[in-house]
């Protein structure tokens, strides 16, 4: 293979580019993960998520990709049988509701197009007609990356409380945390599910759960299997800034540093950043005459934006093309929506001139293609970011 020369564009909606700063940090000698320069690394980032998430309450980390942190929200809270609402909002969603059924929950799963979030009203109506309290949590996700739709998880608290239901919430916030504006506490949220390699700016291999007094004391009568997952070892050991085994060091290295540069952009700047971006995207979207897969603008994703290929075209077949003449990799389409789609990730550490490259590189790209489309996109979106 010969080398390809200059920064590759990495704009799938996750992994995102991990900045210089939060490589450094990764890159320094791992610790005793039982001393107490452990220990103070660990509080720091423990009092940074808190921050982040929009909580007073527990956050736990686990060293695992997004899967696990799903997981532990299930096996947690509930017992073998008990009834979980889910949403067919994408991909992602179905997925989650595979791991709920592999745990031997019974799922009521709400269908859906991939083309909108979570309707509040079907969550009132489901939990209204649920009178003997059947369904103990109620799970949405509140950023499909598949389809680049965002759920209104506020809304779906005060359907939850209109109907005053117990069912606890549990929220998805891989592909919306640190990039959407996001409140734990103030949503009254019961868990929230997260992890590393999106929002903030980490390679992949952290898992979260922020986790309400609600969802704690639900813990500890829930039946369902759990021992890597546990939370009560990890809340008892956290306490003093250690873990029940081995912590991914370096990643919480790297999280202490991607925390800090959170906070110095401000979280009201970072989401201002990601509306703006995704505003300018659409504009770009829009004047190429392509359509964008999310239906609700109330509901368009700030994090990324799904764009429809015109029938008869592969978008699997532009996204090699793109690749290989401009080393830019894009969200390939997910399952009912392979080939019919391609995802434009514009979340993370990322600024105006690498969405110009991005949406250059697609321009381009359609262009190499032969995929009907009008030119003008590139100058739409820079028309918007250069508007004072
Ligand atoms: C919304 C959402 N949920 C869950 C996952 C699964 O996370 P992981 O692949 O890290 O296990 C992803 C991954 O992209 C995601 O975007």
């Amino acid at each position: 293979m010969s080398y390809t020369s200059g920064r590759h564009f990495l704009q799938i909606p996750g992994p995102t580019n991990v900045p210089e700063r939060v490589l450094r940090a990764i890159g320094q000698a791992t610790i005793d993960h039982r001393s107490p320069e452990f220990s103070r690394l660990a509080i720091d980032v423990f009092q940074g998520l808190q921050k982040v998430f929009k909580t007073s309450g527990t956050v736990v980390i686990y060293p695992s990709s997004g899967t696990g942190a799903w997981e532990a929200s299930l096996v947690n809270t509930l017992s073998p049988g008990d009834r979980v609402l889910m949403f067919e909002t994408g991909y992602f969603a179905a997925l989650w509701r595979e791991v709920a059924l592999k745990l031997g929950l019974d799922v009521d799963f709400v269908p859906g197009d991939w083309r909108h979030g979570v309707d509040p009203a079907v969550v009132e109506a489901k939990l209204g007609a649920d009178r003997d309290r059947q369904i103990k949590a109620v799970a949405v996700v509140h950023n499909e990356t598949s389809t680049g739709t965002t759920s209104r998880v506020h809304d779906v608290r005060k359907a939850i409380d209109r109907a005053r239901h117990p069912a606890l919430l549990m929220v998805d916030t891989i592909s919306s945390l640190a990039s959407i504006d996001y409140r734990h506490d103030e949503w009254g949220v019961d868990v929230t599910v997260c992890c590393s390699q999106k929002g903030l700016m980490l390679p992949p291999g952290l898992g979260l759960n922020a986790v309400s007094a609600k969802a704690l004391e639900a813990s500890k009568a829930a039946r369902l299997p759990r021992a890597y997952w546990d939370w009560q070892a990890m809340v008892r050991d956290n306490q003093a800034g250690f873990f029940p085994y081995t912590p991914a060091t370096n990643l919480l290295y790297g999280l202490r540093e991607s925390l800090r540069m959170l906070f110095e952009e401000g979280l009201g700047r970072v989401f201002a950043r990601h509306q703006r971006h995704a505003e300018a995207t659409r504009r770009a979207v829009r004047a190429w005459g392509l359509e964008i897969l999310c239906l609700n603008p109330a509901e368009y994703s700030p994090a990324l934006t799904t764009v429809v290929m015109p029938e008869g075209y592969d978008a699997d077949a532009l996204r090699k093309l793109i690749l290989e003449k401009f080393d830019m990799s894009l969200g390939t389409g997910l399952g009912k929506l392979k080939g019919k789609v391609f995802r434009i990730g514009h979340l993370g550490d990322f600024n105006d001139l690498m969405l110009a490259g991005t949406l250059c590189g697609v321009e381009m790209g359609l262009s190499l293609a032969d995929v009907p489309f009008a030119k003008g996109g590139v100058t739409a979106a820079l028309d918007f970011l250069s508007d004072r």
